[in-house]
């Protein structure tokens, strides 16, 4: 049967909501609402200003609601910033009918325990994914329920976030007359849409380079084993070229898009551009070349940041698939062999795939966080619509899952 699901993607620099149609997660989406704005009272992926912000969302919200002709209650939000941290735990539960095998509720009260994590004061779980199970020592399992044995373990993927953040980020959308869902955690989102199952298996990285953040989510084995947010991104390119280049942020971001190169070497060093800023009495030409040198010198500078953040990490090994680009600043020219030069690993940009409907806008890797937050709501929407179901009757509650630390 076909689901209706929402998603809200609250960037630093862009608010995206779509609305989709779908039979399943894994199937192919059915884009029926897109709403994009720009983002407002949004600093490094986090509320700075709730009224702003509200109404950012609201006007994106407005926008889908307008092109789908349907109205959205509830919607699953992303969560972003760099008070994200992610940690690996394991919770035991005794299996409580050992004859009947493992149930569901054995599985929750075993993830329950991989929650049950100290951390520090402010900050909350807001998921807990599992990475695999085990039968009285016996690991390996992937899908405990019904088999039989005594303890139940089960190994997690722990996501923290600051309280205050979440709640400020609830409030805004709740402001925008929308139930939020999830929340989830932005490069878990992207992941889902930009990584392909076979990458994930084989160790893979995802890098969602946007306007405030840089994203990183290690895969290996089918599962996320590590998540963090570093606080640089696309609006600190176009920093650097209103410093060189002595222009207005609203021209350097244009040129940036237009004539931007992350390999300076790729540049004639004949070409320019023109750096006119309304209100200039006469024309200002730059040379593009110095205008590449600039953005290589920060595109290089983000991904030491993230090789940095990797081999901290301990996962640098394990990346076999090497590293998926997405996010707006992933559509710089020459990004690719940026990352592979300085990651030394296979690069590839991801774009997010299997959508049909109003993809014209969407098909890029600027929305690999709202296109994965679809596929992640139509994988939590487990209970099935009644005939007049309104969305926020069958599907998980913001926060249902999340226990007091
Ligand atoms: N063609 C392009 N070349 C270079 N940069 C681009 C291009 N298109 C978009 N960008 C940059 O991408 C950034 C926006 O990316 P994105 O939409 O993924 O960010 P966001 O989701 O709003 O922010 P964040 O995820 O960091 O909170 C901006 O800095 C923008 O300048
Ligand atoms: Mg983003």
């Amino acid at each position: 049967m076909e689901q209706l699901v929402a998603a809200i993607d609250i960037g630093t620099t862009k608010v995206c909501t779509l609305i989709a149609e779908a039979p399943g997660e894994g199937s192919v989406l059915r884009i029926i609402g897109v709403g994009e704005k720009d983002a407002r009272g949004m600093r490094k992926g986090v509320v700075v200003n709730v009224s702003e912000a509200a109404e950012a969302i609201a006007a994106s919200v407005e926008e889908a609601v307008r092109i789908s002709g349907v109205p959205v209650d509830a919607a699953y939000v992303s969560v972003s910033g760099t008070h994200i941290t992610s940690l690996n735990s394991r919770g035991v539960a005794a299996i409580a009918r050992p004859d009947r095998g493992v149930s569901q509720e054995d599985i929750d009260r075993a993830l329950q325990g991989a929650r049950a994590i100290a951390i520090p004061h402010n900050q909350e779980v807001i998921q807990a994914m599992p990475r695999g199970y085990s039968i009285d020592g016996h690991d390996g399992i992937t899908d405990p329920l019904g088999m039989h044995g005594h303890r139940l373990e089960v190994e997690a993927h722990v996501i923290t976030a600051s309280e205050s953040a979440v709640q400020n980020l609830r409030d805004c959308v709740l402001a925008a007359k929308v139930e939020p869902l999830g929340p989830v955690p932005d490069p878990i989102a992207a992941a889902k849409a930009v990584l392909r199952q076979s990458e994930q298996e084989a160790g893979v990285i995802l890098v969602d380079i946007g306007g405030g953040t840089t994203k990183i989510a290690v895969f290996a084995d089918g599962c996320a084993l590590h998540t963090s947010i570093i606080a640089v991104g696309g609006v600190n390119i176009t920093n650097d070229i209103c410093f060189g280049l002595k222009a207005p942020f609203e021209v350097a971001e244009q040129i940036k898009i237009a004539h931007g190169h992350a390999i300076p070497d790729k540049v004639r060093p004949d070409e320019t551009v023109d750096v006119t800023a309304f209100g200039d009495e006469m024309p200002q030409l730059a040379s593009r070349r110095f205008l590449a040198e600039i953005i290589q010198a920060r595109v290089e500078e983000i991904f030491a940041l993230v090789l940095k953040e990797i081999k901290h990490s301990g996962y640098d090994i394990l990346l076999s698939a090497g590293a998926v680009l997405c996010g707006g600043t992933a559509q710089l020219p020459g990004i690719k062999e940026v990352a592979r030069e300085v990651l030394q690993m296979p690069v590839r940009i991801g774009i997010p795939t299997d959508l049909e409907g109003l993809t014209d806008r969407i098909v890029d890797p600027a929305h690999a966080t709202s296109v994965g937050l679809l596929r992640w709501g139509l994988g939590d929407m487990t209970v099935p619509p009644t005939e007049e179901g309104k969305w926020s009757d069958r599907i998980k509650r913001w926060f249902t899952n999340i226990l007091p630390s």
